[in-house]
């Protein structure tokens, strides 16, 4: 049905922006696109730039939608967008996906629709007597799933004020208050230590960094969910062997349940989940 209904509205796009682009063009319009919310992402190529606001005022007016973002890069410690606005202002909207209310503001705040597999997947992965960790919480995009329909108590730590200010209004908006907490704080300050059943480590680059804080957080037994970037040389070694590596120097032993890859990250990098199971020796 949605499939149905994207071919149509490629069409209709086309038939507009073709009777106002130069000839030539219009075969260099964006074919797939992300929305989140009421809010657009478009990849736009250089050629494309001298009209940009004409196209996203056309994806904008045909698909619906308030605000047209150009696609950009993430980068940095907190994951950030970097995206220009093309068409409207308000960059705050409310994703719904597997029965989530998901508020953020998609040009600040990062919102991958190539990890919705792994939100999904978290809606199941935790029994509802289980203690979750998520270090990296962001607006709750893994914790929320585990909050809301695992029933499992969960503690969600975001280092960045703004994006925590969302996660604090997820919490009450998917009614998990009674949970579901959240701690505006660098994950590495993090005071608890041997009480979390499962971790979750959504975060890429430099994940391998916070191994040791999340075996400090980690009951004697316990299941963490470890991504990262990994170049496809190095795989499938790796991720798994330096986080066995260091689960050995910090005295735990390190099961490999199951890897996953999440999606491609960059040409020839990969991201990827592992989930280990860690033993304390
Ligand atoms: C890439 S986002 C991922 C969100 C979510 N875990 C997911 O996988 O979809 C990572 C989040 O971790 C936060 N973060 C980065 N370093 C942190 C730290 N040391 N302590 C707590 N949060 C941190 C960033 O601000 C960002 O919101």
């Amino acid at each position: 049905m949605k499939k149905r209904k994207t071919q149509l509205i490629k069409p209709r796009i086309r038939e507009i922006l073709s009777k106002r682009l130069p000839k030539g063009l219009v075969d260099l319009l964006p074919k797939h696109w992300v929305q989140i919310g009421d809010v657009l992402i478009l990849p736009l190529r250089e050629e494309l730039l001298p009209y940009k606001y004409e196209i996203a005022k056309v994806y904008a007016e045909v698909l619906g939608v308030k605000t047209v973002l150009r696609k950009g890069r993430i980068l940095g410690e907190f994951r950030e967008p970097h995206y220009e606005i093309i068409y409207g202002k308000d960059t705050v909207t409310v994703h719904k996906e597997n029965g989530i209310f998901y508020k953020l503001d998609v040009a600040r705040v990062m919102f991958s629709p190539a990890n919705v597999k792994e939100r999904v997947r978290m809606a199941s992965i935790a029994k509802s007597n289980e203690l979750v960790v998520d270090m990296f919480a962001g607006i709750g995009h893994l914790s929320l799933p585990i909050a809301k329909h695992c029933n499992a108590k969960v503690i969600a730590i975001e280092k960045n004020p703004y994006t925590f200010k969302f996660l604090v209004e997820n919490i009450e908006l998917n009614k998990v208050q009674d949970r579901m907490t959240a701690y505006n704080i660098d994950n590495r300050n993090f005071p608890g230590e041997n009480i979390a059943d499962r971790i979750l480590m959504g975060y890429v680059i430099k994940t391998h960094e916070f191994i040791p804080k999340a075996l400090e957080i980690a009951k004697d037994e316990a299941v963490i969910h470890y991504h990262n970037t990994v170049p496809e040389k190095l795989m499938p070694k790796e991720p798994f062997e330096t986080f066995q590596r260091t689960a050995k120097e910090y005295g735990y032993e390190a099961e490999l349940l199951e890897s996953r890859i999440i999606k491609r990250y960059a040409p020839g990098v990969w991201h990827v989940v592992l989930d280990v199971k860690v033993y304390k020796r």
